[in-house]
């Protein structure tokens, strides 16, 4: 089975109006192949109207959080009914800067998840270990018990709108990528647990991205990989190289 390769580009708090506008603009220009790629940037909450405005068709936009309940007094949250209203698809849960720096459990992590499929919006759902847990062999440890948290409120059907992104953390922004052999073997690792968990039908279709200091220099090589179905790229993303990357994954 083929799955589409899948191209996210996260630009976390960064950008203003104007940069981010022209950097949009420059993809918009660029000669790439949005059919063989799925390409989604997430913008900050505040951008993403305009930006979406102005993305050529093929360049879908994405939410980098979400709140999981659908109204109500929570100030400053924006919920998923909001997203779905003003037109979005996709919504971005789990990353590691939310899991640690603003303590979101596996629990509720999965509770949004389960909430966006509900509103109709699909989900990067990310995941991955620190150094110290890879450092102490816990790696598989630590991806299955945050995919399995997801696995016990989703529906085997649910499954067709998640993209998993595996996101080390000790690769996250710190220059240091996993190598490819490395980010292959915890991707197929995800797969088999897909397989075992859910069904096989699930670990074939279901794209595993890769997310940790892509770049458009090693970019192919990991999309070259079996169970590597693209990337979650963060600071790339912020650069005209972000066409490089998803050129790469095509
Ligand atoms: O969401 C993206 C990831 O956090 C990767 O960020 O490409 O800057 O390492 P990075």
């Amino acid at each position: 089975m083929t799955r589409k390769l899948f191209v996210g580009g996260n630009f976390k708090m960064n950008g203003d109006l104007e940069s981010l506008t022209k950097l949009v603009q420059q993809f918009n220009e660029a000669d790439v192949d949005v059919e063989s790629a799925e390409v989604v940037i997430a913008p900050p909450a505040l951008y993403i109207l305009p930006l979406k405005e102005h993305a050529r068709a093929g360049i879908q936009v994405a939410a980098q959080n979400a709140h999981q309940l659908p109204a109500g007094a929570y100030t400053g949250e924006i919920s998923l009914q909001q997203l779905k209203d003003i037109g979005l698809k996709w919504v971005i849960l789990g990353h590691s800067e939310r899991r640690t720096i603003f303590h979101e459990s596996d629990e509720l992590i999965a509770e949004k998840t389960a909430a966006a499929l509900k509103a109709g919006i699909q989900v990067i759902f990310c995941i991955g270990e620190t150094l110290e847990e890879r450092e102490g062999d816990k790696t598989e440890e630590v991806v299955t018990r945050q995919t399995e948290a997801l696995a016990k409120v989703i529906s085997e059907d649910d499954w067709k709108h998640i993209v998993v992104a595996y996101e080390p953390v000790w690769a996250i922004g710190t220059g240091k990528v996993a190598t490819p052999e490395v980010a292959q073997d915890t991707h197929k690792m995800i797969r088999s647990f897909l397989a075992k968990r859910i069904s096989q039908k699930v670990a074939d279709e279901t794209r595993i991205i890769y997310g940790g200091s892509v770049a458009g220099k090693n970019a192919k090589e990991l999309c070259n990989q079996p169970d590597i179905d693209g990337a979650l790229v963060g600071g790339a993303s912020l650069k005209p190289e972000f066409v490089d990357i998803i050129r790469a994954a095509e």
